[in-house]
């Protein structure tokens, strides 16, 4: 195989198989991986940060299109305040490093979730990576944050009921209308949703758009996570198979 990264065309692990679309990716296990070494939990989250570029440069080279991570949860508020801040800190900090490479790069950066109840100069900041990644189509990198799914459905179905007091809209609501009111109306759903630490669960993320998707659990913490752990996750994938309620072609 050529080495990952300097292929012209993307690498996919799995042979011929293409790369799931969407890779979603519930980021956890930074608090352990600080506490294991000794560290402050801050140590933890800056060190995650630095697993989002290595994740987002190698999906981006094992030819994945759409990559959400899932990085502040709307449970998450009942942390204590510094971590909470420690965490915006890091967001606001990404964002103004990374921006304009990912701009160069082709990227296009949504932020999902909850806006209202951001720090101004946060809230400030999304937009303005948003607004100014709007063109690319290239790689779509969307950040959950202040993110929680009960949350979203219920926004959605804020903002749908206003529609209809408004008269904007009629008619029976379609599955794909009511997308239209979530915030990732733009998105195709993920096909692979991986959480990392080794928990069992889905704490909140994308319960609308992952009723489909095939859901991997992995050890690594988070910090730890590298192109071989995603790209064992793809080929992991590709052994499933996807039925979507309908039967395997040749079953009958
Ligand atoms: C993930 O790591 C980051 C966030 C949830 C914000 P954690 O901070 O949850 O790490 P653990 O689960 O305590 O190890
Ligand atoms: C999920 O991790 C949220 C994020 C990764 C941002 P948590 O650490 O908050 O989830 P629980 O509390 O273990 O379910
Ligand atoms: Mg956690």
């Amino acid at each position: 195989m050529a080495r990952l990264g300097t292929s012209p065309e993307p690498s996919h692990a799995g042979g011929d198989a293409p790369a799931p679309q969407h890779v979603a990716i519930i980021m956890d296990g930074n608090g352990r991986w600080a506490k294991a070494r000794g560290l402050p939990r801050t140590a933890g989250h800056e060190r995650g940060v630095e697993a989002l570029r290595r994740t987002v440069e190698a999906a981006g080279d094992l030819g994945i299109r759409y990559l959400t991570v899932f990085s502040f949860s709307t449970e998450n508020w009942r942390r204590p305040a510094a971590e909470v801040n420690t965490l915006f800190g890091l967001l606001k900090a990404y964002v103004q490093r990374d921006l304009s490479r990912l701009k160069q790069d082709g990227v296009r950066v949504r932020v999902i979730g909850q806006r209202e109840g951001l720090p101004p100069d946060i809230a400030e900041l999304v937009d303005r990576a948003e607004r100014e990644t709007a063109a690319n189509s290239k790689f779509h990198l969307t950040i959950a944050f202040n993110y929680g799914a009960r949350n979203e459905i219920l926004r959605a179905t804020q903002a749908y009921a206003r529609a209809i007091a408004a008269g904007e809209v009629s008619g029976e609501l379609t599955d794909a209308g009511f997308e239209q009111y979530l915030d990732t109306k733009d998105l195709p759903d993920p096909d692979l949703v991986i959480r990392t630490s080794g928990e069992y669960r889905i704490s909140n993320f994308l319960l609308w758009q992952a009723a489909y998707a095939e859901l991997l659990f992995v050890d690594v913490l988070w910090p730890d996570f590298s192109k071989s752990h995603l790209e064992s996750a793809i080929s992991r994938y590709h052994e499933r198979e996807r039925r979507f309620g309908a039967l395997t072609p040749g079953a009958t």
